[in-house]
């Protein structure tokens, strides 16, 4: 099938290389001329293990292609997936300028029948706004005098990958949700995903919206869970690992998203649980308890913030070595990474930070003035008061840690994540305080 794909960024991208690989015809667009360009060239503009490999193949195939125009590869496509950015709005509402530009763009070049498909995360009723936005600006086509009527259908499928693993993710997905209106568009899109044999939920475009919001809110909710419960076993001398162990092995809670640490971050549930509380307030439903889920989540950094600052004692002139900035292992990806909170309060107390990363170091670059960045995560622990621990990167573990013990002026670590073996560290002589689970 021929499919356009507006938005080249963590999913655009990667829906695109994953529809060319099982088979389809991709053109990937964004108004982002830069991306354009390097993707063109056989660049990434992202870091998402995988992709790269991918896109070379179905580029050089001649199976993907990328524009900048949507006008040019709308025509071509019949099917057209919108995965533009969604932002949160101060107010917390998600700001759908982005899609309200594409959805008339779309419509102004609409010569034959398009499925438009809603990829991006979008609140409730964005299905009917669509399209109604692309019935407003569907150009007048007449034929021997006679005005054409330009069939179109909108649908939502809701993407669940996860930055780090997204092609796995996508490829193997525990399920597919469609949302549709019409038979057509529930048969082009079954046809689409046909070769990835999965689990197929159709509803209507509404209820799709509502799935991926309760989604991305009840993973949300299951962390801040789990974080206020560490709360409660730091200060009662239980270890918040094994009770995470404990309860997941009840097959109706499950062990996954139950790791405490410094709060959940990244481009998705704090934007997410942002706009399913406004449309909750929206439609007159206070939803009381995805706000406390967001508090929890703030709480949860400003008790390691006071954590790291009892234990310091003065911070003015300390040196704190960061390893981790990106909100997770494996993406590059730094929007609303725990890291950004957590170190600026500790700068505004006066300490220095050195910091590593393997991957976000670009993008944090960005987003936080005044740090030393190092290129390994020996330099950045070199003279350092302590070290703090806040991205679970699998090379961290690996660590010579007598060389880093070595290269510190005092040896003590925070694991934001619960990542490092508490006992081995104790007992190289380090000073160590994790997340709900006490200290050696
Ligand atoms: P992103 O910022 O990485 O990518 C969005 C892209 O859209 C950017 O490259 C931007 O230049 C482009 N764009 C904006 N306006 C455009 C226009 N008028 N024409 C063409 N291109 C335009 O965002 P993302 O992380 O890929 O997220 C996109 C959507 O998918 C969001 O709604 C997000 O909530 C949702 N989502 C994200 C993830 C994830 O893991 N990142 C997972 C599931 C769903
Ligand atoms: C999340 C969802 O997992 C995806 O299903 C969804 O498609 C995506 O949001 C989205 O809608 O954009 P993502 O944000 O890429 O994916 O990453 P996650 O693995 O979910 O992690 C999110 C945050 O929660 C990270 O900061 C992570 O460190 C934190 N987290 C995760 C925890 O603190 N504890 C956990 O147990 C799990």
């Amino acid at each position: 099938m021929d499919i356009a794909i507006i938005g080249s960024g963590y999913v655009g991208l990667v829906t695109g290389v994953c529809l060319a690989h099982i088979g389809h015809n991709v053109i990937c667009v964004d108004n982002n001329e830069e991306k354009i360009k390097v993707l063109k060239a056989g660049g990434i503009p992202i870091y998402e293990p995988g992709l790269g490999e991918l896109l070379e193949k179905y580029r050089k195939s001649g199976r993907i292609t990328f524009s900048s125009s949507i006008a040019e590869s709308s025509k071509k496509a019949s099917v057209i997936f919108i995965a533009v950015g969604t932002p949160s709005k101060k107010n917390g509402d998600a700001d759908l300028t982005y899609i309200e530009n594409v959805t008339r763009e779309i419509a102004r070049n609409m010569d034959s029948y398009k499925l438009l498909v809603e990829k991006s995360t979008v609140p409730a009723q964005t299905g009917n706004r669509i399209e109604r936005t692309v019935k407003l600006n569907l150009p007048n086509k007449f034929k021997n005098g006679n005005k054409i009527t330009l069939e179109f259908d909108v649908a939502s499928n809701p993407e669940f990958l996860r930055e780090g693993s997204a092609i796995k993710d996508f490829m193997n997905p525990d399920r597919i949700v469609i949302g549709v209106e019409s038979k057509r568009a529930e048969r082009l899109l079954r046809e689409i995903y046909k070769p990835l044999k999965a689990k197929m939920l159709v509803t209507n475009v509404a209820t799709a919206e509502i799935i991926k919001h309760a989604s991305n809110s009840f993973l949300a909710t299951k962390i801040s869970f789990i974080n206020a419960v560490s709360q409660i076993c730091e200060r009662v001398g239980a270890d918040v690992e094994q009770v995470a162990e404990g309860m997941g092995y009840d097959k109706r809670i499950g062990r996954a998203f139950l790791n405490a640490g410094v709060g959940y971050g990244g481009s998705c549930f704090p934007k997410d649980v942002d706009a399913f509380v406004r449309l909750a307030e929206k439609s007159g439903y206070d939803f009381k308890l995805l706000k406390s889920v967001r508090e929890v989540n703030e709480e949860q950094k400003q008790s390691f913030i006071r954590l790291v600052e009892d234990k310091l004692w003065i911070l003015k002139d300390k040196t704190i070595a960061v390893w981790g900035l990106a909100f997770k292992s494996n993406t590059d990806d730094m929007r609303s990474a725990a890291s950004v909170t957590i170190i600026e309060a500790l700068q505004n107390e006066g300490a220095c930070i050195q910091a590593y990363d393997p991957q976000a170091v670009p993008n944090a670059k960005k987003m936080l003035k005044g740090i030393k960045f190092c290129s390994d995560p020996y330099a950045a622990a070199k003279g350092a008061d302590c070290l703090l621990l806040l991205t679970e990167w699998e090379e961290f573990k690996a660590a010579d840690w007598a060389r880093v013990r070595d290269a510190m002026r005092q040896a003590v670590i925070f694991d934001g994540r619960n990542f490092l073996d508490m006992k081995a560290l104790g007992d190289l002589g380090f000073e160590y305080y994790g997340i709900g689970r006490g200290h050696v």
